[in-house]
């Protein structure tokens, strides 16, 4: 598995991972996608708090490193701060929650899941306001640096080796940079060839920040697998659409498709090739077609084009 350098670091990261947003517990579904992939030759397993799933993520890895006689170390594993647990006072115990729930040791990369802090009283995961819109945690005043300084003081436990953010846009990141004493390893963000954050990691690129690309399929309600020119190029080098988008996403950022499906598991991290021409073709089809797929009612200014 190809690894990438993060540079403000030095730490390395792999190319390819496997997302687990929507693979649920019941019936080992989650388990077996992580063992099957650690098979295949994964080295990255990216979940979340918010996914519901961590505790049989981390029995998938626990299990599939040791049926591939891999060590702790042979795997990266990124996992994220809930928005209802943003609060920097509830930090601390929302990662060694998680941990926990892994038990895998140590976490490779800790993310703040959104830069959005929610209501954390309610005992509800995305809690709602009374009109349905989502319930913003009030007390902390929008200030998303101070929940990124009580994620700096995590370092020092040992038990993780890196902090990033995800869903971060410029503004935000410029805001955050302002105060962070650690600049964060990763941002992960939504990317795919409708969305490909040209300017994001250009931005991101200038202070040294990796960056992933989450949903690089278009997630569930996916229409690059409609588009004329990714089916021409997956035609000519006799691969999926998918396989496309993975090989084209890694030539930008490192890449996390989900899948439950032990066929697709397998042809997702077999990438190819593109040459220049093909790289460019596909990087010129959101001179036509743009869409962001995953677009939560936030009721405040999160990604790039909420600034504009
Ligand atoms: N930080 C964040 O806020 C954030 C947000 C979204 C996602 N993420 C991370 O990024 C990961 C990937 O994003 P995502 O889950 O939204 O979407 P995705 O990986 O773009 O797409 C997943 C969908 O594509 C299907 N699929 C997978 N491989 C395929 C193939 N070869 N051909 C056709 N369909 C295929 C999957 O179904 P099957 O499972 O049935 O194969 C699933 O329906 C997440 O799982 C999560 O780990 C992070």
């Amino acid at each position: 598995m190809l690894l990438v350098r993060i540079r403000n670091n030095g730490n390395k990261i792999p190319a390819v991972g496997l997302g687990t947003w929507q693979s649920g517990e019941e019936n080992d579904t989650v388990y077996r996608a992580v063992k099957t992939a650690i098979a295949d030759g994964y080295r990255h397993i990216d979940t979340a708090m918010m996914y519901g799933n961590e505790a049989e993520v981390g029995r998938g890895i626990r299990d599939g490193l040791k049926e591939s006689n891999l060590k702790r170390e042979d795997i990266f594993v990124t996992t994220k701060l809930a928005t209802i647990h943003a609060r920097p006072s509830l930090v601390p115990r929302a990662f060694q929650d998680s941990l926990d729930k892994l038990d895998i040791g140590y976490i490779d990369l800790y993310m703040m899941h959104w830069p959005v802090a929610m209501n954390p009283a309610t005992g509800q995961l995305v809690p709602l306001r009374p009109d349905g819109t989502r319930d913003i945690d009030e007390e902390l005043k929008g200030k998303f640096e101070d929940t990124w300084a009580a994620m700096e003081k995590l370092l020092d436990t040992g038990k993780v080796k890196n902090i990033g953010v995800a869903n971060f846009s410029v503004p935000n990141l410029e805001r955050l940079l302002k105060t962070a004493k650690v600049v964060p390893a990763v941002n992960q963000v939504e990317l795919h060839p409708y969305l490909p954050q040209t300017k994001l990691l250009e931005y991101c690129a200038s202070k040294g920040i990796h960056n992933s690309a989450y949903s690089p399929l278009g997630s569930t309600q996916s229409t690059l697998f409609q588009d004329k020119t990714l089916a021409e190029i997956a035609k000519a080098h006799g691969k999926s659409i998918a396989q496309i988008l993975i090989s084209w996403g890694v030539t930008r950022t490192s890449v996390l498709p989900k899948s439950v499906n032990p066929e697709r598991i397998a042809a997702n991290i077999d990438t190819v090739n593109l040459t220049e021409d093909e790289i460019q073709r596909i990087n010129d089809i959101s001179k036509s077609t743009t869409q962001r797929f995953v677009r939560p009612n936030w009721g405040i200014p999160v990604f790039d084009e909420d600034f504009e």
